[in-house]
């Protein structure tokens, strides 16, 4: 049997149900904060990810897969989404648009060659949001506080911001420096790659995977006792816009981040629930000013996020959040000879486009199969189509709770299901955008105010 390759996943029943309302959250979040849906190639050249990402991370030395197409040319596929956007930011010259910041979000599958693990994916899918042209210590805050309102939104209640700041050039050069300084005289008692990115890129040292257990990198020196004036003004006000959002966050000084585009902000946010083993971390990002001019592009001032949705969704079965995900459906149509089933498929037909959940059988189920499959689906009604009823221009519909039958006229079908399936729902009134200066309703009058809004 061929099987799927490791570290993909299948995604479908239930499961499939919880990823696809986890992006209608994300969407629907994302649209309240006016970031615009942008999507970018799956693939792009290799050129763009080692120039952007860093030749030295783990992700471009360890995890990329990367193909020469027919063409001849070196092609990989993408293991983040920030290098792609900055690719058509620059390529389509958004930084031309007057409406500067441009804010996108996006949510794709990505790919890392990695160890497969509870968490980690060889073929993950991730949402993240970027922002692109401004400085403002407030889109730092806002980039953070949109993470967390939409794992808020989606109930994760036990998370915890963890933030830290780079630093700018000047910084993050003395920082370098100190970490050489500190780490020269033990380099032998560090792996192998270790000892390479010494000279190459000391910060990388301290996200090693080999090492990570090791006392020296846990005792190693902290970026925020380089920051100059400026990058620690700036970390101050990101930290009093988030005090002003509410959004609660611990300054972690250990928070460096795997990627080298960064600088200023750092973060990541934790899952906080038992049994989610060490990859716990929901999701991370930070500010990047350079990696836009890195790729041939203006200098442009840039944050972002990114979190996989895998990973959010073991969050929500961890903290058995309850989620409005449909299982039922609202009606299943059963028939025996070829009369009724012609007239299932045109009721059928009538009924979805009504706005009803409606299925009916399709491999030759007698009467007895049907039923049961109706409440496998959990339908809540059932309808046994039978000739002698619809030449009475009749129907026998059935509460599959209750068991009740009613015989009913085929013209107040969809009536009848309206009224019953949504016996006791109220209309919802509470966004009431009626523009009535006269309506005090606050959106919940049941549409009693008469303004246009209701009628
Ligand atoms: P990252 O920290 O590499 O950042 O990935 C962000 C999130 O993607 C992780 O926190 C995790 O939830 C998920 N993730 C990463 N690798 C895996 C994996 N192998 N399996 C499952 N989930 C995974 C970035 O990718 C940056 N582009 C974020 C960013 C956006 N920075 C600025 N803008």
């Amino acid at each position: 049997m061929i099987q799927k390759p490791k570290g993909c996943n299948d995604i479908y029943g239930r499961e499939a149900k919880i990823w696809k309302y986890v992006e209608s959250v994300i969407d629907a979040t994302m649209e309240k904060y006016n970031y615009n849906y942008i999507r970018t190639p799956i693939f792009e050249s290799t050129e763009l990810f080692h120039r952007g990402i860093g030749e030295s991370t783990d992700i471009v030395t360890k995890e990329t897969y990367d193909f020469t197409d027919r063409g001849g040319r070196n092609m990989t596929l993408r293991p983040e989404g920030t290098a792609g956007v900055c690719r058509s930011y620059v390529e389509n010259k958004m930084y031309g648009d007057p409406t500067q910041p441009v804010k996108v979000y996006y949510n794709g599958t990505m790919y890392r060659y990695e160890r497969p693990q509870s968490g980690r994916d060889r073929e993950l899918t991730q949402f993240g949001m970027e922002v692109l042209g401004s400085d403002d210590p407030l889109s730092d805050a806002e980039v953070i506080s949109l993470a967390v309102n939409i794992y808020k939104m989606l109930g994760l209640k036990e998370i915890k911001v963890n933030i830290n700041s780079l630093g700018d050039k000047d910084s993050r050069d003395m920082y370098r420096k100190a970490l050489i300084d500190y780490f020269k005289p033990h380099i032998g008692e560090l792996c192998e790659d270790c000892q390479t990115r010494l000279e190459k890129n000391p910060l990388r040292i301290l996200d090693c995977k080999v090492d990570a257990d090791n006392e020296l990198l846990k005792n190693a020196p902290k970026t925020i006792d380089y920051l100059n004036d400026e990058s620690r003004e700036r970390f101050e006000a990101v930290k009093e816009y988030l005090d002003i959002m509410q959004v609660s966050y611990e300054v972690n000084p250990n928070i460096v981040r795997g990627l080298d585009y960064y600088n200023h902000t750092v973060f990541e946010i934790e899952a906080k629930v038992e049994g989610f083993g060490s990859n716990n971390v929901l999701g991370g990002g930070g500010r990047y000013n350079h990696l836009c001019s890195e790729i041939g592009g203006p200098e442009t001032p840039c944050i972002g996020f990114a979190s996989g949705i895998g990973r959010i969704v073991l969050a929500l079965e961890l903290e058995k959040i309850k989620m409005p995900i449909v299982e039922d459906i609202d009606l299943f149509l059963m028939y025996v000879n070829e009369e009724e089933k012609k007239y299932a498929a045109y009721l059928a037909q009538e009924l979805r486009m009504a706005g009803f959940i409606v299925d009916t059988e399709y491999t030759g189920r007698g009467l007895k199969g049907q039923f049961k499959q109706a409440d496998r689906l959990n339908a809540k009604y059932v309808v046994v189509l039978n000739s002698e009823d619809l030449n009475n221009n009749e129907i026998r519909i059935k509460n599959n709770k209750t068991k009740e039958e009613e015989i009913i006229s085929l013209d107040v079908l969809i009536y009848y299901l309206d009224e019953q399936l949504n016996a006791g729902v109220e209309d919802d009134y509470h966004e009431c955008h009626c523009g009535n200066d006269e309506c005090s309703c606050d959106g919940d009058c049941g549409g009693d105010c008469h303004c246009h809004h209701h009628e």
